[in-house]
């Protein structure tokens, strides 16, 4: 088929690619000269797995090719919607600004004289948006139909879940004949391998974006609720990790993000909270979400605690104290500094004084450009020389397969914070650190 992807970002990029590994011939458009001019020569503008072979092969092939020319996606039989819906200035919702254009360039250029074109949306929406632009579609004198197909990749493993999703939700017209036909076009597109085997929900369009909110809320939800079991830990002299495990072996809960530590960040699950819990307001059920505000405020109270805990390792003496801190992406295996919670803790305790050698195995250069006032160097032992604090905020599997027994020799003063609750108390501590995790009092 031929395909367009509006939005070529963390999804629409690793979608384009992963479009035409299933045969398809695509097309992605951005407005970003910088970075279509990156992904036209087959390379990632970002880090993630698989992406590079990916367009190395295809683009190469010639069967996927950006741009940033909208008369480009003219031809195409399905047009993906893979566009940033970021949190508003000032405001908990969405800013559907980027959707809206993309609805525009799609009406402006789809041709559609050969029969109907298929719109599917795939970006994260307040619900009632699907509707609101199959409105615009009907309006526009083309033919075009509307499907909603929220995407479920997790940064870091996104070509992998695209090509091996653990669900397909397809969000269809209320008219049956047009429903169909956007069934059948999805059904070719997504075809083996695909699909095959994958679990088919088919819904009408609220279902559909609710689905893709709800999910994320609850994964929120999850993290928050162990991050809530780590502060009783922390009341009481319990491990939270333990806990963790124990709860986890109970199938109807399982063992999956129950990790403790300094919360949750990244580009959708802050927001994406945030904008449900704005939409639940406008429609009048504000109550159902309240929790919401509730999850969010543990979050984001995971950031002061380390802080305090920051501190507390310092004796309340942060000026002119050498911190090292390893990871600063909001999770590993990417180079998203979104909403990094590893960031913001960075940051305040270089307001407080502190200074800040970061390392990091992807979000390096970028860094150094953002933020000069951080010393940013190459390598763990650089940051860690002389330090009087090690805090491990990312868990890169490097910083978690660090020796105490080597480390030790290499800091100033043997502390170190596990952000992450990643590393194993009792041998750091008889390698002479003075650990500190995050829900992690017990001393046995
Ligand atoms: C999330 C969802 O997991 C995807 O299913 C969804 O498609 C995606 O948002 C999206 O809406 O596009 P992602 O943002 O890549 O994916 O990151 P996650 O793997 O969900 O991690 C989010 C944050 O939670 C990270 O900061 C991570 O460190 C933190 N986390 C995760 C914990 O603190 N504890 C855990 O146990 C798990």
């Amino acid at each position: 088929m031929r395909v367009s992807v509006i939005g070529c970002g963390y999804l629409g990029a690793v979608h384009a690619a992963c479009m035409a590994e299933l045969g398809h011939d695509v097309v992605g458009l951005d407005v970003d000269e910088a970075k279509i001019e990156k992904l036209a020569r087959g390379i990632a503008p970002f880090h993630e797995a698989g992406l590079p072979q990916l367009l190395e092969k295809h683009v190469g092939s010639g069967r996927l090719r950006f741009t940033t020319d909208a008369r480009e996606i003219a031809d195409a039989q399905i047009h993906f919607i893979g566009v940033g819906t970021p949190q508003r200035q000032g405001h908990l919702g969405a800013d559907m600004r980027y959707v809206d254009s993309a609805i525009e360039t799609i009406i402006e250029h789809a041709v559609t004289t050969d029969g109907p074109v298929l719109v599917s949306g795939k970006s994260t929406v307040p619900v009632g948006t699907a509707q609101r632009l199959a409105g615009r579609l009907d309006g526009s004198g083309k033919d075009l139909i509307l499907a909603w197909n929220p995407e479920f990749l997790r940064e870091g493993y996104a070509v992998k879940d695209t090509l091996h999703p653990d669900r397909i939700v397809y969000g269809l017209p209320e008219d049956r004949e047009r429903g169909e036909t956007a069934k059948a076009m999805l059904d070719e597109c997504y075809a083996t391998p695909l699909a095959e085997g994958t679990p088919l929900v088919v819904s009408n369009y609220p279902t559909a974006e609710l689905v893709k909110v709800a999910a994320n809320s609850f994964l929120a939800t999850k993290i928050s609720f162990i991050n809530a079991m780590a502060e009783l830990c922390d009341a009481t002299g319990g491990d939270v990790t333990r806990l963790a495990e124990a709860i986890g072996y109970d199938d109807r809960i399982g063992p999956k993000f129950l990790q403790a530590g300094i919360g949750f960040g990244g580009g959708c699950l802050p927001k994406d909270i945030r904008a449900f819990m704005a939409r639940a307001g406008e429609l009048g059920v504000d109550q159902a979400l309240t929790f919401l505000r509730e999850v969010d405020t543990i979050n984001l109270r995971r950031r002061d605690l380390a802080v305090e805990l920051a501190e507390n390792a310092l004796k309340d003496r942060l000026v002119g104290k050498k911190i090292a801190v390893l990871g600063i992406t909001f999770k590993p295996d990417t180079d998203d500094l979104r909403d990094s919670p590893a960031l913001d803790i960075a940051t305040r305790l270089w307001a407080r004084g502190a200074e800040l050698a970061v390392v990091d195995p992807a979000a390096g250069p970028e860094l150094r450009e953002r933020r000069p006032d951080l010393t940013v160097p190459e390598t763990v032992d650089e940051a860690v020389a002389g330090a009087d604090l090690v805090m491990i905020l990312t868990p890169w599997k490097e910083f978690v397969e660090l020796d105490p027994a080597v480390l030790i020799g290499k800091v100033g003063t043997p502390n170190i914070i596990d952000g992450r609750n990643v590393l194993d108390p009792k041998r750091w501590r008889d390698a002479g650190w003075n650990y500190y995790g995050m829900g992690r009092s017990e001393s046995i």
